[in-house]
């Protein structure tokens, strides 16, 4: 029995090692300096469908911040910025509690508590700028790069679940390009997602395709919920609603 218990944490702790050495083999380097005119600011503004429409740890091989013993899995990413306009409208966070959260960690954060499922924070070795205009030239040049930034935290035990619920900013009308590195981390096949996101008016934009297509054999709910960040602060009814009416049970 001890021989058995000492064969499978040998397992795990390859699996484990063989994971984190695959997010290594993806780093490309990052370049801050700007190639040209950004036009992310004005992708953001451009892509906007109706504002109106509906519907984040340490560095290493890491569990989740909640973690239960069910099936259900959130791995969001949220950068919080911290300059810019007020805490109700139009910001890349919300307050709760006196806490300042970033928006898709708040929305991650309920979907956790309504499912009981494992919040994962998806967080990248290189930290990004923390202020509007800088990590606007930041993420369009990872975008023109087609860079995967490489990953501080990582799954412990993605084969335990069946959903995951991966969530993110709309960035540059795409996914933003951690998730890249997310998603071509792991194998889901056969697992449910269900992406969430939120965004500056353009909705998912092409990225619940591009989850499909980087996750080929799991199934990709086409109607994930999609929050304006204009009311992500007033949005918990609606994000409650539309967890309930997903009918899962974290088992
Ligand atoms: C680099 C960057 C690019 C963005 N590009 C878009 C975009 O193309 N379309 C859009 O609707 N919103 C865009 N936004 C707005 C974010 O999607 C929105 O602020 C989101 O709520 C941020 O979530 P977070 O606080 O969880 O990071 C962009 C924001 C940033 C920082």
């Amino acid at each position: 029995m001890k021989r058995l218990t000492v064969i499978l944490f040998s397992v795990l702790l390859t699996l484990s090692l063989a994971a984190c050495g695959n997010s290594h083999q993806n780093k490309e380097n990052v370049s801050a300096e700007t190639e040209a005119a950004t036009p992310a600011a004005e992708t953001e503004e451009n892509n906007g469908e109706s504002t109106e429409e509906s519907a984040e740890s340490s560095t290493g091989t890491v569990g989740t911040e909640e973690a239960g013993s069910g099936n259900i899995l959130i791995a969001y990413f949220s950068v919080m910025e911290t300059d810019g306009v007020d805490t109700v409208a139009g910001a890349s966070r919300v307050a709760v509690d006196g806490e300042l959260l970033g928006n898709n960690q708040y929305v991650a954060q309920i979907i956790q508590r309504e499912t009981g499922g494992d919040l994962f924070s998806i967080e990248t070795v290189q930290e990004y700028p923390t202020t509007h205009d800088p990590l606007l030239e930041f993420a369009y040049n990872e975008k023109a790069d087609n860079a995967r930034p490489e990953l501080g935290t990582h799954i412990e035990n993605p084969d335990s679940y069946d959903v995951i619920f991966p969530g993110f900013p709309n960035w540059n009308a795409d996914l933003p390009m951690p998730l890249y590195t997310f998603l071509e981390e792991y194998d889901f096949s056969g697992k449910l997602i269900i992406p969430f996101t939120t965004h500056g008016g353009s909705g998912f934009s092409r990225t619940i395709q591009t989850i499909s297509e980087l996750q080929p054999d799991a199934t990709v709910i086409s109607d994930g919920l999609s929050i304006s960040r204009n009311r992500v602060s007033e949005a918990e009814s609606e994000i409650v609603d539309w967890v309930n009416g997903l009918n899962l049970t974290n088992e």
